[in-house]
């Protein structure tokens, strides 16, 4: 999207907002389909905690993608954004087996990631195919908040377990379908990745009914010009190849599927914000916005580091800037930022604000989370109004009968 574009969306429906740019995300799932072009069934699942906005669920719906989804509510988002029950994937971890057997009980596909939960689910239900999350103990990912796949965490059943689940499947005559792994988010090596799908290949010999093979997500897209990414289609070539291998040692074609969150979303997604002060102390100049880590986090939650321009100036003089939130605490977006000149009024424009940006919004401070908008063939589309007051106290009961102010005397001079 041009800076004209999206400051037209600020014109329009104000700031802060969300925009979505619909053909980002399209070229992206084109992409991603092309790279893995070789492999003669691909499943692309969008992992909808990045991103769960019902029209871009939609367009993830058109384009064929199916969902991955970790809450019953985005399971019900995704039926409700027209997805069949079978496109759909539940991959949660810590939840309780009622939502699991909710999320059975409307028809999707189950993946499961703890032994309790195996023998529990196996045993009520051996008829509903299931998935197995592993731990592959790998570390991979970004940082120590989206490594997944180690030794030490929390998510899928040791590799070193797998004599224990073939004990509860024979036992209970589960039918196994799915072998899943994700071993964390922004990963820079495909030799990591390939080296984890080795150890994928090596579990699924031990099933033999299984539909597919999900390889999870974890691709690392570029944050500025020139920043390293995942590259897809060397991923794609070599990982294709050792697949339909793979799948030839087994037997018979499986389905190669993936859950990209990011990877679909991220760069598509602009955060615009207007600037409320300019201030000048000592030592730096501070930009501060009308928003803070209530409406885009990742910053202060794990380092995140978002290019931000100046949309309304952006042939100015570059100069450096803290551009900060209106938190009343740390509340850092960028830290000596070179960005053009920068006056009250200004709409600066955050990029990378597709993936885990408003689904991590919140109302901390009692502020309304903003709106959202999808650029679509060269249109805004509102989709998503601005919270207000109404909002913030939905679902508060008032007790005002039960507290009484008390009189207050008059000041007595
Ligand atoms: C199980 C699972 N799959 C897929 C994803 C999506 O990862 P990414 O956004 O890096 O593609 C995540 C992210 O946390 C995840 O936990």
């Amino acid at each position: 999207m041009r800076p004209s574009d999206l400051l037209s969306v600020a014109e329009t429906y104000g700031a802060p907002v969300y925009v979505y740019d619909s053909a980002k995300i399209t070229s992206q799932f084109e992409r991603l389909t092309r790279a893995f072009s070789s492999v003669p069934s691909l499943k692309l699942n969008y992992a909808v905690k990045a991103l769960s906005n019902l029209s871009v669920l939609r367009l993830m719906n058109s384009l064929g993608s199916g969902l991955d989804t970790v809450s019953i509510q985005e399971v019900k988002l995704g039926l409700m954004a027209g997805f069949k029950p079978e496109d759909i994937i539940f991959t949660p971890n810590g939840v309780s087996l009622e939502e699991i057997e909710e999320a059975a009980a409307l028809g999707v596909k189950i993946n499961i990631d703890n032994l309790s939960f195996l023998e529990q689910f196996g045993s009520a239900h051996p008829d509903i195919p299931v998935c197995i999350r592993i731990n592959p103990h790998v570390m991979a990912g970004g940082n120590n908040n989206i490594s997944v796949g180690h030794i030490d965490s929390k998510f899928g059943i040791s590799i070193h377990q797998i004599p224990h689940i073939l004990r509860i499947v024979e036992l209970t005559k589960m039918k196994v379908n799915g072998i899943h792994m994700h071993t964390g988010s922004d990963i820079l090596d495909i030799d990591v990745f390939l080296y984890a799908s080795e150890i994928l290949f090596d579990t699924a010999k031990h099933f033999k009914g299984l539909d597919f093979i999900d390889f999870g997500s974890g691709f690392k897209v570029p944050y500025k010009e020139g920043d390293i990414e995942t590259n897809i289609e060397e991923l794609g070539q070599k990982l294709s190849t050792r697949f339909n291998e793979f799948c030839k040692s087994y037997g018979r074609e499986l389905t190669l599927a993936f859950e990209p969150g990011k990877f679909l979303v991220s760069e598509a997604g602009y955060f615009l914000a207007k600037v409320n002060v300019v201030k000048q102390t000592t030592s730096t100049v501070f930009a501060g916005v009308d928003s803070g880590f209530n409406h885009l986090i990742r910053p202060m939650f794990y380092g995140s580091s978002h290019e931000i321009i100046n949309i309304s100036n952006p042939e100015g003089k570059e100069r450096f800037y803290s551009v900060v939130g209106y938190i009343c605490e740390t509340d850092t977006f960028g830290n000596n930022r070179r960005i053009p000149e920068i006056s009250e009024g200004d709409i600066l424009c955050f990029k990378n604000a597709g993936a885990y940006c408003f689904t991590m919004a919140s109302n901390y401070n009692s502020r309304y989370r903003p709106a959202e908008v999808l650029w679509h063939e060269g249109k805004a589309i509102l989709i998503r109004k601005r919270e207000d007051f109404d909002d913030l106290i939905r679902n508060q009961i008032d007790v005002d009968d039960l507290f009484k102010a008390p009189s207050r005397k008059p000041a007595v001079k």
